[in-house]
């Protein structure tokens, strides 16, 4: 038997008018990618023949974010019956199962969509098959119509529905696997006699049925199906794409001393036997190697932490932070675009960027690099093995050779070679007994005025 085909049909052209937003909506992320491209991915593990998008007019930063694949303008937004039937232009010559997807329903697993294309298989071959689901507010779902005989008779909209059937629980997720030799006809056949007045893809249901053809019902969990119409549903769903990926960092070797404070980007990538502290964030791009410890309260993004790493507690490693094995950032410690090498330690209040932190380097407590002048930035260099003393500012650009040590409290303006011990504060000088003969003359001073006024 040969397979059955199968394409999809990604709906995103609405304005997600409740989201209050300049960005469309399916532009908006969860762990910090678009939720379209969460969509897209679960897509890209199925084995479709093609993938079409629909978008408004003016939305190339979606038609951007789902490249390569193809997108069609609906140039009025007159309900999701109507954005089918634009994509249908573009499934011209393909004969099989036609999935339909919202882009604002990003979290839909591919399990549940192949186990749609199971019950398009099955016998009696229903035309549609529905995805619903039972939301613990079903407020603003379609709701789905079960007959006598137990099977799917039609879909009613929340805002056509009676008190009767608004008080239905099982809901339409949105997700519909439709046979495409009967698509176009039934689309054909939809109004706009409803109360938005648009054309309702999910009166094709009501329509089958009344042709005599079969529709299925396959089930989903909530978790999976929230319908982001607003910021509400959209932290939600944020709630859901980060149990999933605290779920994955423990199942593939990390420690989490506490999952649910810990968040993740979509692209986090851990190594085994990772500890990661409560209260730690995780930006876009980070890779972390194995064995390292990342404390409480850290920000990371675009960072690389090598094996056996120390982060933190309190660290901020910012793009471009290179962190290698066995190297420490401790606490209150910002670093950006810095290649930290191997064994360095950089430990207490400081900021180092733009800069090369050499192997074994020890960079003491409130070291700051000047690299910004106000015009431009500037690089750092410090040679492996250098000692940093405390409080010292490396006005850049500047270079410390290997094994120099500089003089706490020092701002160094010039290159030091290496080996070298660099100095640049202003001398001490001490008066011998003189706090002590100050001392007595303001006391005095102050026993004679308190006798005198009052
Ligand atoms: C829709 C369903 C509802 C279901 C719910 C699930 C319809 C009529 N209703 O309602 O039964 O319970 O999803 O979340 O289908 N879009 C277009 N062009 C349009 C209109 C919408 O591309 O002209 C896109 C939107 O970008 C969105 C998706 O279609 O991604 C769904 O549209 P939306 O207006 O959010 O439908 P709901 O009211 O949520
Ligand atoms: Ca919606």
């Amino acid at each position: 038997m040969t397979k059955e085909k199968t394409a999809a049909i990604v709906l995103a052209a609405g304005l997600g008018t409740r989201m209050q937003s300049r960005l469309p909506k399916v532009l908006h992320p969860l762990a910090g990618r678009p939720m379209v491209g969460h969509l897209m991915e679960t897509l890209a593990g199925l084995d479709l023949e093609r993938i079409v998008v629909v978008v408004g007019n003016g939305m190339e930063a979606v038609a951007e974010a789902v490249a390569p694949h193809p997108t069609v303008v609906q140039k009025e937004r007159l309900g999701t019956g109507h954005a089918v039937r634009t994509a249908c232009e573009a499934m011209d010559g393909f004969d099989g199962t036609v999935l339909v997807l919202y882009a604002d329903t990003p979290l839909i697993s591919a399990e549940t969509l192949t186990r749609m294309l199971e019950a398009r298989r099955r016998a009696p071959a229903p035309a549609v098959v529905v995805l619903g689901f039972r939301p613990s507010d079903p407020g603003p779902y379609g709701r789905l119509i079960i007959g006598e005989d137990g099977t799917l008779q039609a879909i009613v909209e929340a805002g056509d529905a009676t008190p009767g059937r608004a008080a239905i629980a099982l809901c339409n997720a949105g997700v519909m696997a439709i046979d495409s030799g009967l698509l176009p006809g039934l689309l054909a056949r939809v109004g706009t006699d409803n109360a938005r007045g648009e054309y309702y893809l999910t009166d094709i249901v009501a329509m089958a049925r009344g042709d005599g053809l079969a529709c299925a019902l396959v089930e989903g969990d909530e978790a999976e199906l929230i319908g982001v119409n607003s910021r509400a549903d959209l932290a939600r769903a944020e709630a859901v794409v980060q149990q999933r990926l605290r779920a994955a960092a423990m199942a593939g070797g990390a420690t989490l001393a506490d999952p649910e404070t810990v968040y993740f980007s979509h692209d986090t990538r851990l190594g085994r036997d990772v500890t990661v502290g409560p209260h730690v964030v995780f930006g876009p791009g980070v890779a972390v190697g194995d064995d390292v410890d990342i404390r409480a309260f850290c920000h990371i993004e675009g960072a690389r932490i090598a094996a056996g790493a120390r982060i933190g507690p309190f660290a901020r490693l910012r793009p471009g932070a290179d962190i290698a094995a066995e190297a420490h950032i401790g606490n209150f410690v910002e670093i950006k675009n810095t290649t930290v090498e191997t064994g360095a330690k950089i430990n207490h209040l400081a900021y180092v960027g733009d800069s090369r932190v050499g192997a074994r380097a020890n960079v003491g407590a409130g070291t700051i690099t000047c690299n910004y002048d106000g015009f431009a930035k500037h690089h750092t260099d410090i040679g492996a093995g250098a000692f940093i003393g405390s409080n010292t500012a490396l006005v850049a650009p500047v270079k410390v050779g290997d094994g120099a040590i500089i003089g706490a409290g020092s701002v160094i303006t010039r290159d030091v070679a290496a080996d070298s011990l660099a100095l640049s504060r202003a001398d001490q000088e001490e008066r011998k007994g003189r706090a002590k003969r100050l001392r007595g003359r303001k006391t005095a001073a102050k026993a004679a005025s308190a006798k005198g006024g009052g």
